[in-house]
């Protein structure tokens, strides 16, 4: 009977939050085997609501992903396994935010709409997650070598990690690894699942995890990994003229390191004044290493002169500078308009 009821709460759920998702099958229940009750479905936590996810079809890997993207040179790595994309989203957004690597755990016998359906008992899903030996197979193999902190993300199913996760940990060492736990689901937590895949690996650091909806944005994800603080969310130099944005190709040389230097400590704000009907000069306050050279500075071009002052042109001048940037989504025209009144503000934010 419990088995009855959870299926039933399972597939009234999920199933009114992927209308069309193959998921949606009648869901068959056989009162006479409900003493047979598997032990997981038995401890399924499914006490609330289902929420809000999509469960997609199932989405077919593509060739060579995972292995192929790894850059042994990077640090982070974020290994996710997706059965409808849920989870490789939320892995695509941490892995931007980190600067990270990302690598997608592929079973060697991809999952059909058919094995994902959670009402039916006999379907894959339901019998590899019912029976805690099982390992299905991958499809190729994820080097850890060279890394250091490996996010480590996956659906859960009927409240646990898909099996293949222990396939995946089991077969690695995670020695002088951290390990972060992430998963999506209907609404169930993460529950003991990082937990338990950390005591099949049975090496590494494995921190606490964390469940995100499908639909996580940017700014969550950012501040979940400040708290984990063994990442920090990568950031750049960003540059505003009068609080509007624009978009800057820094050069790389010693005058930007020093400037991306200051404003990491805070929004570095530069009270600059029209001079010459070309430019925005202003005072950066502190003196900055410099390399000048003659050059013809056009619109859209940041530099330093002096070794202290910052200039942004609107229109042209020849002098001696240290060539900083280049605004590069804005017309000369567009320039001229943000730039040509007196009393402007350049504000340099690290973020
Ligand atoms: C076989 C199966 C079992 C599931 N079990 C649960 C569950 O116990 N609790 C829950 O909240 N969601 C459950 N779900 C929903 C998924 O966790 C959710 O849709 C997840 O975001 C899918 O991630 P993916 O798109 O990366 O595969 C299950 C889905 C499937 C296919």
């Amino acid at each position: 009977m419990l088995y009855l009821l959870l299926v039933l709460l399972m597939t009234v759920c999920l199933a009114a939050c992927a209308a069309g998702s193959p998921t949606e099958s009648p869901g068959k229940t056989d009162s006479s085997e409900t003493d047979a009750l598997p032990a997981v479905i038995e401890e399924k936590p499914e006490k609330e609501p289902l929420g809000d996810e999509q469960a997609e079809a199932p989405v077919p890997p593509e060739d060579g992903a995972g292995a192929d993207a790894q850059d042994p040179q990077n640090s982070v790595l974020v290994v996710v396994f997706s059965a409808t994309g849920n989870t490789r989203g939320v892995a695509e957004k941490i892995a931007a935010l980190t600067g990270a690597d990302l690598a997608e755990i592929i079973p060697a016998q991809p999952y059909t709409a058919e094995d994902l359906n959670y009402s039916d008992r006999t379907t894959r899903t339901s019998l590899e997650q019912n029976d805690p030996s099982a390992r299905p197979e991958l499809a190729s193999d994820i080097s850890l070598a060279g890394y250091s902190t490996v996010y480590l993300g996956y659906p859960i199913w009927w409240g646990q990690a898909p099996r293949i996760l222990s396939t995946f940990v089991e077969s690695h060492s995670f020695d002088g690894i951290t390990v972060i736990p992430f998963c999506t689901s209907g609404s169930s937590d993460i529950g003991q699942s990082g937990e338990t895949l950390a005591a099949q690996a049975g090496s590494g650091t494995w921190l606490q995890g964390r469940r995100f909806p499908g639909s996580v944005t940017e700014d969550v994800l950012r501040q979940w990994i400040e708290e984990t603080a063994v990442v920090q969310p990568e950031t750049s130099l960003h540059l505003y003229i009068n609080g509007t944005e624009v978009a800057v190709a820094w050069e790389s040389n010693e005058s930007v390191s020093a400037l991306t230097e200051l404003a990491a400590s805070g929004p570095l704000a530069i009270q600059t004044s029209a001079y010459g009907g070309f430019e925005q000069v202003g005072p950066i306050g502190t003196a900055l290493p410099r390399d000048d050279v003659q050059l013809t500075a056009q619109p859209g071009d940041i530099v330093l002169y002096s070794g202290n002052q910052l200039v942004v042109f609107y229109g042209s001048n020849s002098w001696a500078y240290t060539r900083l940037g280049k605004i590069t989504d804005r017309t000369a025209q567009e320039l001229s308009d943000l730039l040509g009144a007196d009393g402007t503000t350049v504000t340099l934010v690290m973020e």
